[in-house]
């Protein structure tokens, strides 16, 4: 599908005002500074601009049909901003420009991008993915991004670079959830370098058409769409190459309940719940849950060899 885009003097009224403006307008009430109206014909300071005219690309068929965008972007994980659902409120506080994301580590050219440069320079298209969280609901979602791949070759990762560690942005001015100090800040989430570069491990910078909200991860999120959600780390601001295994946000909290693996197996269950079905955001359906979340013909061949390993959690 082409997403149609408006010539620039010709902006439906919705991207006038930033669109998450207009959704978290209650939340927004005392953040005084951050109303001011928007300039006509000049950049606004913070603004997010629109993604870049980008197709989908249709060859990993979600099979199910899309979760209202409105469920999936107020239904949220981001323990940054809190441990409850409704963290989109917090999240709207969290400026995503300027950004900037370092690549580095054991990499040929170590690079720190301005979050729209790296747009750019990478080859932006939709697709849709599913996401499995561990604590068994579910979502299907139009993403907008690129392939990590695209970005390794861009920096050229070492032959000695085994694993690759996330880093998410910590900003205690707006993540109140940072308070909790027992939790491992910053954010880190990991994999192995052949995950990184499979063709399906994506950095989402967008979802349903439009700049990645950041109570979804915005501006710059990964996705491993057949492992449990927790391991798509969102908001980035590190991406390093290295020898060693990550220790992993979770891994570290629960080392019981989740693993550094954490693929999707409904044969496999938590310590506390089964994870046999999920529950599908907005609808409430309960459906089958499926091994490798459903991207078995493409990433199963990953783990031959690593049977011993804690696959699944
Ligand atoms: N990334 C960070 N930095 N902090 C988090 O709390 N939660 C994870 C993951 N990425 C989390 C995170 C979990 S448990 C899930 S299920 C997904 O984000 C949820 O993504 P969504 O809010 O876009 O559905």
């Amino acid at each position: 599908m082409h997403i149609h885009r408006r010539p620039g003097w010709n902006r439906p009224e919705s991207e006038v005002t930033p669109r998450e403006w207009v959704m978290g307008r209650r939340a927004l009430i005392g953040a005084g500074a951050m109303l001011a109206l928007p300039t006509p014909g000049r950049a606004q300071l913070g603004a997010v601009p629109p993604l870049p005219p980008h197709t989908r690309n249709d060859r990993y068929p979600a099979g199910r049909a899309l979760t209202a965008e409105r469920e999936a972007t107020t239904y949220n994980n981001f323990y940054e901003f809190g441990s409850h659902k409704g963290i989109w409120r917090e999240a709207q506080r969290m400026p995503r420009r300027p950004w900037r994301l370092a690549v580095d580590g054991l990499v040929e050219t170590p690079r720190e991008f301005d979050i729209d440069e790296l747009i750019r320079l990478m080859p932006i298209e939709e697709r849709i993915y599913r996401l499995r969280c561990v604590e068994a609901w579910a979502m299907t979602v139009p993403w907008s991004g690129f392939p990590l791949k695209a970005l390794m070759d861009l920096v050229r990762p070492l032959g000695s670079a085994r694993y690759v560690a996330f880093q998410t942005a910590a900003l205690p001015a707006v993540m109140p959830g940072l308070r909790q100090s027992w939790f491992p800040w910053p954010h880190m989430e990991g994999c192995t370098i052949a995950e990184a570069a499979h063709e399906l491990t994506f950095m989402a910078i967008g979802m349903y058409g439009q700049p990645l909200p950041a109570q979804n991860g915005g501006p710059i999120r990964v996705l491993f769409p057949w492992k449990y959600g927790f391991k798509s780390g969102k908001s980035l601001v590190r991406i390093t190459f290295q020898e060693q295994r990550p220790a992993t946000f979770w891994a570290t909290v629960q080392p019981q309940e989740y693993g550094f693996w954490a693929n999707v197996n409904p044969a496999v269950p938590h310590p506390r719940w089964s994870q046999a079905t999920e529950r599908l955001l907005g609808t409430q359906e309960r459906v089958p849950t499926v091994i490798w979340n459903g991207y078995g013909e493409w990433v199963a061949d990953l783990y031959r060899g690593l049977e011993g390993e804690r696959l699944f959690a």
